[in-house]
């Protein structure tokens, strides 16, 4: 099984002399249940691949595949309720509500699709993800490692087949940064949900067990990580540079 699977992926900006092609001949494919990173240089399209694998846009050609669906296929409604049950995302800047507590927000994808929140569902994962004692509180009150575990337990609540992270630890400190790949690692472990995590940092990248590198809008080679962030500089400096 796999979790995610893009084929023959091509996405472009523009129009006309202004357009910019950014991905092509993109094919990837992250396994179930396995946490797989994705490095490239800055504007290789990482997020633009991302954000078609999200649904938040279109591709111009290929095919997407989610836990053993096509959503490419599906219509803009059905693409988009599946994915809201399928795939969870976390954005390097949180993107929580700031008007919303903790337990709202991650609670917030479930009620937009008009279910019934799980509250021992919540209970359990506010506790994985060190939060118990904050289901009441509002983002402004939490730390930014704190934050980006609310928006990873709202990615994880209604239990995806895949996890889709934009850079997460871009914006914490080093040691934030440390728990939060840890905890990924974890929760990859426990809920067995796969996890896809962009990153241009070595270190980061080698909490996963494997990377994949972009360059020139497809990927280029992977490699398994051996949890070595220098085996993963040296093998990003070898293919992408
Ligand atoms: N909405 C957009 N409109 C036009 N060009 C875009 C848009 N988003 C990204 N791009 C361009 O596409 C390329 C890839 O961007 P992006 O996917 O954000 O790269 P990365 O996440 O790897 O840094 C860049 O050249 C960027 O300027
Ligand atoms: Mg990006």
């Amino acid at each position: 099984m796999v979790a995610l699977k893009a084929t023959d992926l091509a996405h472009a900006y523009g129009k006309g002399a202004m357009r910019q092609k950014v991905l092509e001949n993109f094919n990837l494919t992250v396994e179930s249940g396995s946490f797989e990173a994705l490095m490239g240089p800055s504007g290789s399209g990482k997020s633009t691949f991302l954000h078609l694998a999200a649904g938040l846009a279109v591709p111009s050609s290929g095919r997407i595949e989610i836990g053993g669906h096509v959503v490419t296929d599906m219509s803009d409604a059905a693409a988009a309720k599946f994915r809201r049950r399928h795939v969870g995302v976390v954005f390097q800047d949180f993107n929580l509500v700031d008007s919303l507590t903790v337990a709202e927000n991650v609670m917030l994808p479930v009620r937009l699709d008009h279910g019934r929140p799980d509250r021992n569902r919540l209970r359990e994962l506010l506790s994985r993800l060190g939060l118990e004692g904050k289901d009441t509180r509002r983002p402004a009150e939490l730390s930014g490692g704190e934050r980006q575990r609310v928006a990873v337990a709202r990615a994880l609540f209604a239990g995806p087949d895949v996890i889709l992270a934009d850079e997460p630890t871009g914006n914490l400190d080093v040691a934030a940064s440390r728990d939060l790949c840890s905890l990924l690692k974890s929760l990859n472990g426990v809920e067995k949900t796969a996890v896809l995590l962009v990153t241009h940092d070595p270190v980061v990248a080698a909490s996963a067990s494997k990377v994949h590198f972009l360059k020139d809008g497809h990927i280029v080679a992977a490699c398994e990580t051996e949890g070595d962030a220098g085996k993963v500089s040296r093998t990003y400096l070898d293919v992408v540079r």
